[in-house]
């Protein structure tokens, strides 16, 4: 054969040996050890290890429960009682070890992130109960009228 064939076929012979040298040394050595199919079993088997080890930030209001008995049981017989804990006090993560207390934050823009009338008739914002921020009390925090964990306007008096 000539050069000009033979030159190109050996180039392409490394690239697809460079190719496959590369993979073998990047491809970490528990990839796809489940099988060969590309649906289910093409992952490092050690990422399943890795992810149940992978630290939880949000531990949901069942866990604030054991010691907030009060505000867990006031909260859940309130409107507010689709609202996880964290929502307004932030992520527990190993709470009550690090961090020792979560943040309370008593400002107005923490409820106005719900409650400001919004301007859109056509969704599901308008289910809950809104006020105009500019015109009502602008001195005071929502909290020294209203408990957050309980913000039931029947017990307002
Ligand atoms: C194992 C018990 C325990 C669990 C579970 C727990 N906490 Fe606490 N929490 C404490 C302790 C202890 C303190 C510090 C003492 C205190 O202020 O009551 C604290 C403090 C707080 C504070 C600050 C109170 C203050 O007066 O400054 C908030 C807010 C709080 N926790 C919210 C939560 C939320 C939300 C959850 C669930 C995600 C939660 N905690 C889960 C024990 C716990
Ligand atoms: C709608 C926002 C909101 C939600 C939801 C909420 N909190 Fe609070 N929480 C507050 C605010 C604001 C304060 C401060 C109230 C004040 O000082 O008048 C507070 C105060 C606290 C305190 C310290 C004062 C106290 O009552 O002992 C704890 C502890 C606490 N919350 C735990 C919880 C737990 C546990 C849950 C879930 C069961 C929860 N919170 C849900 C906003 C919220
Ligand atoms: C001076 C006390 C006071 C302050 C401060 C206050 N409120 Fe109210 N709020 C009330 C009273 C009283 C009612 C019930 C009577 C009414 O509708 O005016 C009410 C009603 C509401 C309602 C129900 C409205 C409805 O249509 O059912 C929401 C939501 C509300 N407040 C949120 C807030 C928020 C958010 C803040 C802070 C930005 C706040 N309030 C500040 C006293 C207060
Ligand atoms: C994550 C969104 C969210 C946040 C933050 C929030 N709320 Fe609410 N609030 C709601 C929802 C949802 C309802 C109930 C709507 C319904 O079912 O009628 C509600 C209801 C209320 C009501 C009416 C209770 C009644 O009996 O009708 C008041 C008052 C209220 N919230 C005050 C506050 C105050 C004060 C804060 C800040 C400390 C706050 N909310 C923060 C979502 C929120």
């Amino acid at each position: 054969m000539r050069n000009h064939v033979l030159r190109p076929l050996f180039a392409a012979i490394v690239l697809v040996i460079l190719i496959l040298t590369a993979r073998q040394i990047m491809v970490p050595s528990d990839f796809g050890v489940h099988g060969d199919s590309f649906t289910y079993n093409f992952y490092r088997a050690g990422a399943v290890k890795d992810w149940k080890n992978f630290p939880v930030s949000y531990k949901g209001r069942q866990y604030c429960a054991e010691c907030h008995e009060d505000n867990a049981e006031s909260i859940a017989k309130s409107k507010h009682a689709i609202i996880q804990c964290e929502n307004c006090h932030g992520p527990a993560m190993d709470h009550p070890d690090n961090p020792e207390a979560l943040t309370i934050n008593r400002s107005r823009d923490l409820c106005l992130r719900c409650h400001m009338a919004l301007p859109y008739p056509s969704s599901h914002r308008e289910d809950i109960p809104s006020m105009n921020p500019d015109e009502d009390d602008l001195e005071k925090t929502c909290v020294e009228c209203h408990n957050p964990h309980n913000p039931n306007l029947e017990d307002m008096e």
